[in-house]
């Protein structure tokens, strides 16, 4: 459910007709509706509320400080995977001791920034991070909590690049190999072994990849805390798909109820990293059209989006919906919807049946909250686009467009060239 509706046939973001944030900020510029993003995470703490749980917001699905504060207002925390991000969090105001660390390759120095933070635990990924873990919090006099990420070889079927919980994947540490990685972060004195941590893969759109995860990892839980671990938090990572062409992906409802199923009776609060599904239906991309080129072989609609700004249909060939930002004409065209890069791979749509646009129409990816600005870039020498966010009637921009200064802030020319 999301707030980006019809009104007769003008689209709106909750209050707010997108052709009248055109008319103030340009294009092409992100929007965010704030009712969207706080509906999704009230669904998804609402379908938990019966068991300890915490919800920490994946920060790379979308990162805007905005879009943080709106989380933290909520009560969330964060799961974080650089430094970057830590300094994200700390600059909404984020509880530190509901922040997670994830990722394979964490630094020294970002280790010994989140342990000054005094974040709740990191997930690590492999044993020589246990070892660094441990140097670090012993220079600063502090102990790390922790949880391994456990790789429960489960086949998440989704899209080969963002499926992590697989055998030959890089991510975690193989669920075999796990007793033996925790006896040996028992052993470590900067150390506190508070927790279990997987994550399989992103834009699930079944339960049986995550019910199969469960199970394995309900037995690593049990064993460990026979053995006597303290382990209190069961971090179950993200992954909730959402709906881009005709997935129908299981509700918050369903999710909560197989996982507070296969959880029952191990005495543990459950940690939730969630991205796409608090953010990718609560964003669009709105993007103006250039040229309608009518091709021998395909039909192209040139906008002002591109690659550079929305990268994910050129990345993994993935959909993501094309609407009308003003849909008064019911003609439709078959059409490659393209940007102005020069690369043939420069495409948010291909071969779609689309309404019959005009020079100067404007139309909406759909979809485009998730994964959509933080992957943007400059390539090309584009500025990034604005983002936008609407509360009821109110539109705020929450991160201005670029400047051509901008494009070039840190670089020099060295004298003599
Ligand atoms: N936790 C960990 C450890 C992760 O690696 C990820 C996503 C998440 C949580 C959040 O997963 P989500 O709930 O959003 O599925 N750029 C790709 C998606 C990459 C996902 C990376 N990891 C895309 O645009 O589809």
């Amino acid at each position: 459910m999301n707030y980006f509706q019809y009104r007769d046939n003008d689209l709106f973001c909750e209050d707010v007709a997108l052709k009248d944030i055109a008319a103030q900020v340009g294009t092409p510029f992100y929007v965010y509706s704030h009712a969207t993003l706080s509906r999704h995470l009230e669904a998804f703490s609402s379908a938990f509320a019966d068991v300890p749980h915490l919800i920490c917001y994946s920060i790379k699905a979308n990162s805007n400080l905005a879009v943080l504060k709106t989380f933290v207002s909520h009560n969330a925390g964060f799961d974080i995977v650089s430094g970057g991000e830590l300094f994200r969090a700390q600059q909404v105001g984020c509880d530190p001791a509901k922040i997670v660390y994830s990722g394979v390759g964490k630094t020294e120095a970002e280790i010994a920034d989140a342990l000054q933070a005094g974040i709740l635990m990191f997930n690590v990924e492999s044993r020589q991070e246990l070892d660094t873990i441990n140097a670090v919090a012993g220079r600063l006099g502090k102990k790390a909590g922790i949880a391994i990420r456990v790789n429960p070889d489960v086949d998440p079927q989704t899209h080969p690049y963002i499926s992590t919980g697989m055998k030959k994947a890089k991510f975690g540490i193989n669920i075999s190999q796990a007793l033996d990685d925790y006896r040996l972060a028992a052993s470590l004195p900067n150390l506190e072994v508070i927790g279990v941590d997987c994550h399989i893969g992103s834009q699930l759109t079944k339960l049986s990849p995550f019910v199969d995860a469960i199970a394995k990892i309900r037995e690593l839980v049990q064993t460990l805390q026979n053995e006597g671990f303290g382990i209190k938090y069961l971090d179950l990572g993200g992954g909730l798909g959402i709906t881009y062409e005709e997935e129908e992906p299981p509700s918050p409802a369903d999710y909560a109820e197989v996982i507070i199923e296969g959880t029952k009776g191990l005495g543990v609060t459950l940690v939730f990293e969630p991205g796409r599904v608090m953010v990718g239906n609560a964003g669009m991309l709105v993007s103006k059209v250039l040229y309608v080129k009518e091709g021998e072989a395909k039909n192209f609609v040139i906008v002002d989006a591109a690659m550079n700004d929305l990268t994910r249909p050129a990345l993994y060939g993935s959909y993501q919906g094309i609407q009308a930002v003003d849909r008064s004409t019911s003609d439709t065209i078959v059409a490659d919807v393209v940007g102005p890069i020069c690369e043939s791979g420069d495409f948010l749509a291909q071969d779609r049946e689309i309404t019959a646009f005009s020079q100067g129409d404007l139309l909406a990816v759909a979809s485009a909250g998730a994964y959509g600005f933080t992957m943007s870039s400059n390539y090309n020498s584009r500025r990034r686009v604005p983002e936008i966010m609407v509360k009821g009637d109110q539109v705020m921009v929450i991160r201005k467009r670029e400047t051509y200064d901008d494009l070039i802030k840190g670089e020099s020319i060295p004298e003599g060239l």
